[in-house]
């Protein structure tokens, strides 16, 4: 679909806060699916970028994203009234349940952003762990601590919140609180820490995993990744399987 840019802020230097315009005929997206975005005529290949927030009474869908590369660039120089042409919402999203115990958001990085939307679906019932590197590279934490029951910020310099890494704040959490599950997006080993304390506590966990996408709608097998149960490893497509996993099935 064709949607019209609204507004494009930096956050902090070298990240965008995107919001665009979407018809009223777009799906309601889940927290955890992305959008395929298309990145000016010179890149063959679009982008994915998760939804990090949505109002769907005024038909606004918002992305936070770092700068890296072209594709990336060429959004984050995006003006309002400018077009962008999007498919999505794709892929699985986390489960969002509002009713009953909890649910735990963890999240690193440039991975907290999809949080933002989970904590939106979760209506109060979830609490946060956010670690950056170092604050001036924090984002979305106000936003989230005004949506989370309980937040706790950590970093790896100790400039926000505590020195520790998130899953070691995670594990602390989960002894403290019967939670519903754990939802994780963030670096690959963060995410495979995270996993392992919800496991070690008997508690289900999701993670979004990241792979460089081609079609992302499950056509071209460029995002696979390896998951595996009792019989054995396979493959799964990150763009239509995903981006959303059980913790349990994937291989780390
Ligand atoms: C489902 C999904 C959701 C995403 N959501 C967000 C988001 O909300 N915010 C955000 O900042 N980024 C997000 N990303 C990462 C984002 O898609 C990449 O940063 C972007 O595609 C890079 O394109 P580029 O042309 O700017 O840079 P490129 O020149 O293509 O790459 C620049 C650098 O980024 C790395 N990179 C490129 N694509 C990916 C990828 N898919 N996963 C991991 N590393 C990659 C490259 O290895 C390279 O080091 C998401 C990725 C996926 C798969
Ligand atoms: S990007 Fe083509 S199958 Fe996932």
């Amino acid at each position: 679909m064709t949607v019209t840019v609204l507004s494009n802020e930096n956050p902090r230097p070298g990240a965008a806060d995107l919001r665009v315009r979407v018809d009223a005929s777009a799906q309601r997206p889940r927290a955890g699916q992305f959008a395929h975005i298309a990145c000016g005529d010179a890149l063959l290949l679009r982008r994915p970028i998760s939804l990090c927030d949505c109002d769907e009474e005024a038909g606004v869908w918002r992305f936070v994203f770092e700068y890296k590369g072209p594709g990336t660039r060429y959004l984050a120089a995006r003006k309002p009234g400018d077009t962008l042409d999007l498919l999505g919402p794709l892929g699985r999203g986390f489960t969002c349940e509002p009713e009953g115990p909890p649910t735990l958001l963890a999240g690193g990085g440039i991975g907290v952003p999809p949080l933002l939307l989970a904590a939106r679906r979760l209506t109060g019932a979830a609490h946060a762990v956010l670690g950056f590197r170092a604050a001036p590279l924090a984002v979305l934490t106000d936003e989230l601590a005004s949506l989370c029951a309980r937040t706790a910020f950590c970093s790896d310099d100790g400039s926000l919140g505590t020195r520790e890494f998130t899953d070691a704040v995670v594990r602390r959490l989960l002894a403290e609180t019967a939670y519903a599950r754990v939802l994780a997006c963030g670096p690959r080993p963060m995410l495979r820490a995270v996993a392992e304390a919800a496991r070690a506590a008997g508690v289900p966990c999701e993670v979004s995993l990241e792979e460089r996408m081609a079609c992302g709608v499950g056509a071209c097998l460029a995002c696979a990744c390896r998951v595996g149960r009792e019989a054995g490893e396979t493959f799964r497509r990150v763009c239509l399987d995903g981006p959303v996993f059980d913790a349990e099935t994937v291989v780390w």
